[in-house]
Parts: structure tokens; C-alpha cells; sequence
């Protein structure tokens, strides 16, 4: 497959998110690819609203989007030592559809956050529910950037160069399992 279907899910919704720029490089370092976009920005889930409208259209894109793609990364940001609640719903929107579409689905969880230990908490919590959702989690070094207001340049490039060699190595690592 050369040309593989990569599908990248920010865990923060802003604009100018640093794990947003980390997805950007954990693609570029992927290769070549058809890469789109999984948007997060759903609707609280609420299980009144479920029974009453179904699942939104646009969590039955995402799950789609899931299903159709070859490889997923997910940038997944700490907030007070946890998951962001704009992934954690997402996630559960998701295990909502039927047809599971993370299972076996090759996936890698990357973190950018300002702390020390660059979201490594948040990162573990979504590992975790990930298993839940039998995802096929692709193992390696956790790609971790901590003060990550200090870790990117001015183009959205990771400054360091060791951050560099580890996400083009677990990049390398999801590539395998694709192509
Ligand atoms: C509500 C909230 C809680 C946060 N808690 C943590 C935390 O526990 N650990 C940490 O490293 N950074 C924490 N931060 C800082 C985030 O790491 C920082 O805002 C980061 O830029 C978020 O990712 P983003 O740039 O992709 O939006 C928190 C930020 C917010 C808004």
C-alpha cells in the first residue's frame, strides 16, 4: 500500500494547539499518505439526546472516517493530569456506533502538554480506553513533549532533535503495520 490512509484526531479543539503541530510532524515523519482530519468538536454526549435523534451526524462521520482509514493518530493534551474532556467524549460518541471502528484499527497516541511530564497521564488514560475499544495499539516509546510552549519554532517545528528521532521511529513502526 503506498499510498495509506492516515487519519489524524486532536484532542484539543484550539487552533493554535501544540498537539495539533505534533500531529502535523507525526505525519510528515509517517511518509507519504492521503491524511485527513477528525474533527472532536461534537456534541456533549447525553443519552437522552441519543435516544432521541440517534447518533449526530457528525460522530457517524468520525466513526467512518475510523473505519475507512488505514493507520490513526491521536494527539492527546493533559488536563489536570487526565484525558481532555473533548477527547474522552469523543471517544465515548465513538463506542456508540455499532461496527466498533477502532477495532484492530493501528493506532499511536502522541502528547504535547506544558507540564513536565508532557501529558504522560493523559496519554495512559487514553491508551486505556483505547484497549476498551479494541484498538491495535502500536507499541513504543511514548512520544511525550513536555513545555511544549518552548518545543515547537516558529513553523510548528519540533525543536529537539532527540523528540524528532523517537516520533519518526514510532512513525516508521504504525508505517509497518500498513504497508
Ligand atoms: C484545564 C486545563 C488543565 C491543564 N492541566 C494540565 C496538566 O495537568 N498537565 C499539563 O502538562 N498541562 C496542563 N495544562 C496545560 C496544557 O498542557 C496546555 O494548555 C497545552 O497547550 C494543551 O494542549 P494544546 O496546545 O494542544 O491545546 C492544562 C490546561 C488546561 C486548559
Amino acid at each position: 500500500m503506498a499510498n495509506p490512509k492516515l487519519l489524524l484526531i486532536s484532542g484539543s479543539l484550539r487552533k493554535g494547539s501544540y498537539n495539533r503541530m505534533l500531529l502535523a510532524e507525526a505525519a510528515e515523519a509517517f511518509g507519504p499518505a492521503e491524511i485527513s482530519d477528525g474533527s472532536l468538536d461534537l456534541p456533549l454526549y447525553d443519552g437522552d439526546l441519543e435516544e432521541a435523534e440517534g447518533v449526530p451526524d457528525a460522530v457517524k462521520h468520525l466513526a467512518q472516517q475510523i473505519k475507512d482509514a488505514d493507520a490513526v493518530i491521536i494527539g492527546a493534551p493533559e488536563y489536570n493530569k487526565g484525558i481532555t474532556g473533548v477527547l474522552k467524549n469523543g471517544l465515548d460518541w465513538i463506542s456508540r456506533v455499532p461496527g466498533a471502528a477502532f477495532k484492530n484499527k493501528p493506532v499511536v497516541v502522541v502528547s504535547a502538554s506544558a507540564g513536565r511530564t508532557g501529558g504522560e497521564t493523559a496519554q495512559f488514560m487514553t491508551l486505556s480506553c483505547l484497549t476498551q475499544l479494541q484498538a491495535r495499539l502500536v507499541p513504543g516509546t511514548a512520544v511525550l513533549i513536555a513545555g511544549a510552549m518552548n518545543a515547537f519554532d516558529d513553523a510548528g517545528k519540533l525543536k529537539d532533535e532527540t523528540s524528532r528521532k523517537l516520533l519518526a521511529e514510532r512513525m516508521a513502526a504504525l508505517r509497518a503495520e500498513v504497508v
